[in-house]
């Protein structure tokens, strides 16, 4: 093992944050965890873990304080493409104040390296109008037209890192994460995304029954499983790469591709109903790693598939009990 370090993870009640503890506590790392809320589904497996809002500066001052080697901002207000659809205004100001405070907390903590957790929806949209889209280079960020709300506040902060950089010295590193899926994730409530939704539907669905799918279904993304998240986030931190880095697949599907894989996986017959006038987002999304590999030496490799078998028992578990539920009422 690597020397053990003091790591601080925002979001360790969320689903990359949580997965992300396990891991550095695996590696034998002292860590603590910080978010407005515990882990839904299973302990912390952080050493401390504070319950801390972040949009108040004085609460980031204490996410950071003690001699931490390492921050890893995953905190944010995010959910799929249904809720950053529909709250642009709490989502830019819950997440600017989060991360602007917690830059110059960690800045004024002397904590020596930060990461910032962006996204794909940075890009710019017309870029992306086509289902067969090219793969998005980190340059395609620019000329700057990202998703309205959530994509505006990711660019500006990473902005914001490339500032502290160049005015203070403060060494941050900026992931773009492409659609992360996995167990343990969100796939009900409105913040799920689309393979935990779909996932979702499906278990709740009969064998030969129907579910909705948002949009025509021919809209294209690509999804990276949780574990390879965890091991590009960990690689990003210990490299030396201070502009953003993409860090997802490049095996593009579509939405209905997706409808089917998990059908597959859960061995039943399933029927797709078109929601035309559900929100779909961009009509095509894929991720070029081309720059991942160099700066890495490294990129994702569990294929859409092969997490789907591991994501879709977890969830058909959680749902469970509500489909036992379902049938009784129906008879
Ligand atoms: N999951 C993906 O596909 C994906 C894609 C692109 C970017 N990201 C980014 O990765 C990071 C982690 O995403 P995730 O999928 O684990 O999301 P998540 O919603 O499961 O986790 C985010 C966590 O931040 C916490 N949080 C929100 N507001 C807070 C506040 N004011 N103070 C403290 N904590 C607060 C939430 O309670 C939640 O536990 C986020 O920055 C997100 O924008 C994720």
């Amino acid at each position: 093992m690597d020397k053990q370090k003091r790591i601080v993870v925002t979001g360790a009640g969320g689903f990359i944050g949580h997965h992300l503890v396990k891991r550095l506590k695996k590696d034998g790392h002292w860590v603590r965890g910080a978010d407005i809320k515990y882990p839904e589904y299973e302990a912390s497996a952080a050493d401390q873990f504070e319950i801390l809002d972040l949009r108040k500066y004085e609460n980031c001052l204490l996410a950071t304080r003690g001699g931490i080697d390492e921050v890893y901002n995953l905190a944010a207000d995010m959910g799929g493409i249904g809720y950053i659809t529909a709250n642009h205004a709490d989502i830019s100001r819950n997440n600017i104040l989060i991360n602007a405070q917690m830059l110059e907390a960690s800045r004024q903590n002397g904590v020596p390296r930060f990461l910032f957790s962006s996204s794909a929806c940075v890009y710019n949209q017309a870029k992306q109008k086509d289902p067969d889209v090219k793969p998005l280079r980190e340059e395609d960020a620019y000329p700057a037209d990202p998703e309205p709300g959530y994509g505006w506040e990711k660019l500006f902060a990473e902005e914001l890192c490339h500032y502290y950089y160049k005015d203070f010295g403060f060494e941050t590193r900026i992931v773009r994460f492409h659609n992360v899926y996995g167990p343990l994730g969100t796939y009900d409530g409105g913040k799920e995304k689309a393979p935990a939704a779909i996932s979702r539907k499906v278990a709740l669905a009969a064998d030969g029954g129907e579910i909705e799918v948002w949009g025509d279904g021919e809209q294209t993304r690509s999804f990276m499983y949780v574990d390879d998240c965890v091991e590009g986030l960990i690689r990003l931190m210990a490299s030396d790469y201070r502009d953003a880095l993409n860090l997802g697949t490049d095996e593009l599907v579509t939405i209905n591709e997706l409808v089917d894989m998990v059908a597959r996986v859960a061995g039943k017959r399933i029927r797709k109903r078109h929601n035309l006038t559900g929100p779909q987002g961009v009509r095509g999304r894929n991720s070029d790693n081309t720059r991942l590999r160099e700066v890495l030496g490294w990129e994702p490799s569990i294929r859409l598939e092969q997490g789907l078998a591991i994501t879709y028992p977890w969830i058909a578990s959680q749902v469970a009990p509500q489909r036992v539920a379902e049938m009784v009422d129906a008879v």
